[in-house]
This record gives C-alpha cells, sequence and structure tokens, in this order.
C-alpha cells in the first residue's frame, strides 16, 4: 500500500500573536513562499503524493484556496478540519479513514528541513514498512522539544516530551514515519496532562514494541522550526542567503513535482502564471526551460 501523508497545519498559534490573529501561522511566509510549502516538500521528497491537510475549521478556506486540489503539484490534496488543538497525535484520529490502515508520514505544518542527504534518510525510513522512524538533531536547547536519548550501545533508551532535565540534545523533529497501525495506537493514548494525546507518547509506544527508528539528521543540517518571532525570520533569512548564494529554491514545490516527472514543463510553465516579474514565476521559468540545473547534467 503507498505510503500517504499527513501535514499538520492546526493549532491557535497563540505565541505569534498578532501575527496569526488573522492568518495561520503556517501560511505566514518564510522568505518567499508560505511556510506549509517546506512540508510539503519534504512530503513530496518522500514520494508522497496522496496528502491530508489538516487545519482549523477558520483556516480551512484560506490553505484551499492556496493549495487548490494538488493537480498543480502533482498531488492529490484531502482537507480535515482539527475542531480543537487537542495535540498532535489527534491527527492520526481526524484522518482514519483517509489512511484507510496504509501506512503515513506526518510533518509538522511549522518544520523546515534542508541538507544534503535528506532524500536518502527519507528513502531509508520510506522504506520500512514496519514500525515508526523519527528524526532526532543535536539542539542547542532540548527542553523546548521531544528527546530521543540512546543507551551505551546506540539503540533507544527513551523518548520524552519536553523534559526538564534531558537526558540528550537530541530533539525530535516534526516528522515521523508509522506502519499501519499508526491511527489504532492514537486511539488507545490517553490525553497527557495537559489534555493533549501527545505525539510523544505514539512514539513511546512504538518504542515499546521495539519498532521505533531513529535516523540522526546529521551536522551541516538545517532543521529549523518558525514557532516564535526569531525562529521565524531566523528561517526566512536562511532561506534567502542558500537561494541567492545558489540561484536554486529551497522548498519549491512545483520543481520537486517537475524534477520527479509528476508534472511536464507545460504544467510548470502554467505555474508560472503570466508574470514574470514574479521573480518566483521568473525561477519556475527557469527550471522549466532547464536554466536552473539540478547536479551534473548528467545526474537525473
Ligand atoms: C512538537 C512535539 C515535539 C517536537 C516538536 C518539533 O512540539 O510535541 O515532540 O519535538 O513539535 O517541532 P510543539 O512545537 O508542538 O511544542
Amino acid at each position: 500500500m503507498a505510503r500517504k501523508g499527513i501535514i499538520l497545519a492546526g493549532g491557535a498559534g497563540s505565541r505569534l500573536h498578532p501575527l496569526t490573529t488573522a492568518v495561520s501561522k503556517q501560511l505566514l511566509p518564510i522568505y518567499d513562499k508560505p511556510m506549509i510549502y517546506y512540508p510539503l516538500s519534504a512530503l513530496m521528497l518522500a514520494g508522497v503524493r496522496e496528502i491530508a491537510v489538516i487545519t482549523t475549521p477558520d483556516d480551512q478556506a484560506a490553505f484551499r484556496k492556496l493549495l487548490g486540489t494538488g493537480a498543480r503539484f502533482g498531488v492529490d490534496f484531502r482537507f480535515i478540519v482539527q475542531p480543537r488543538p487537542e495535540g498532535l497525535a489527534q491527527a492520526y484520529l481526524l484522518a482514519e479513514d483517509f489512511l484507510a490502515g496504509a501506512p503515513s508520514v506526518m510533518v509538522l505544518g511549522d518544520n523546515l528541513f534542508f541538507g544534503q542527504g535528506f532524500e536518502a534518510v527519507l528513502g531509508r525510513a520510506g522504506a520500512r514498512d514496519q514500525g515508526a522512524t523519527v528524526f532526532g538533531y543535536e539542539v542547542q536547547d532540548p527542553t523546548r522539544y521531544g528527546v530521543v536519548s540512546f543507551d551505551e550501545t546506540g539503540l533507544v533508551e527513551d523518548i520524552e516530551e519536553k523534559p526538564a532535565a534531558p537526558k540528550s540534545r537530541f530533539a525530535v523533529t516534526g516528522l515521523y514515519f508509522y506502519d499501519g497501525r499508526a491511527s489504532r495506537f492514537a486511539k488507545e493514548l490517553a490525553p497527557s496532562p495537559r489534555g493533549e494525546l501527545e505525539i510523544t507518547d505514539l512514539n513511546r509506544r512504538y518504542l515499546h514494541e521495539r519498532a521505533l527508528h531513529v535516523e540522526l539528521l546529521e551536522r551541516g543540517f538545517a532543521w529549523l522550526d518558525t514557532g516564535t518571532f526569531d525562529s521565524l525570520i531566523e528561517a526566512g533569512e536562511f532561506v534567502r542567503t542558500i537561494e541567492h548564494r545558489q540561484g536554486l529554491k529551497i522548498g519549491c514545490v512545483e520543481e520537486i513535482a517537475f524534477r520527479r516527472g509528476w508534472i511536464d514543463a507545460a504544467a510548470l510553465r502554467a505555474a508560472a502564471g503570466d508574470n514574470p516579474n514574479n521573480p518566483y514565476s521568473a525561477y519556475l521559468l527557469d527550471v522549466a526551460d532547464g536554466r536552473a540545473s539540478a547536479g551534473r547534467p548528467t545526474d537525473s
């Protein structure tokens, strides 16, 4: 069964008020694209083409306007409402019918991944039909995140949500691969003391089954979250710096669809619209005409 994707883009974004009073956090700009393009690009790089977009009831219309059916990106979107934000694992209750027992990958709508070798790591995680895979990333302040720790042989020892005394510096990123049991396991979870179905508890369930894999995203790789005023602008500056230097875009979903053969050059030109004065459109035309490279000419 093909792996399906979930982008969780709900939440009140209260840490970013007043920016998010009238606009969903995941629609805020990260330099030249709406935030959700970055996690969407991660799912597309994982080869996933059937994607549920989970939003608040109020924000769904704006996401539909931005993303459409998915045909422009060679994917198929299903829009699902999260009536109240009751935890990340709730996504697996809301998406149960959509998943219909398929393996899945969920990404949080405010997470940005960028770096050499990312597709290979995604490929390894996607190839595992059994169990779950999460991604560890060394951070300065692990107390803000889920934290995974290892025993002396390198096996996963524990995974804890926002521990006051973290056992390691490895944060668990907002990207999760699960086998077809995730919705069933999510239904068995009890709400945490803060009243939420915690994704960390779902991961702990897989850990207890000895079915939790951890891939480390090594130094040099960029995992950015965008939940504070500072991290929001830092992510934008990061994207701008790399894009200016290389003339290649990060998180350009139309480009990924084209390079994967999911849309053709005519569709890419159509996505550019008729406004070549817009640098994003101009870039799509460069890609369609082979002016923006993705490697040596011999690479596929
Ligand atoms: C959530 C998860 C946490 C994870 C983080 C990644 O935290 O609960 O385990 O490390 O996303 O972005 P939140 O951002 O909702 O506080």
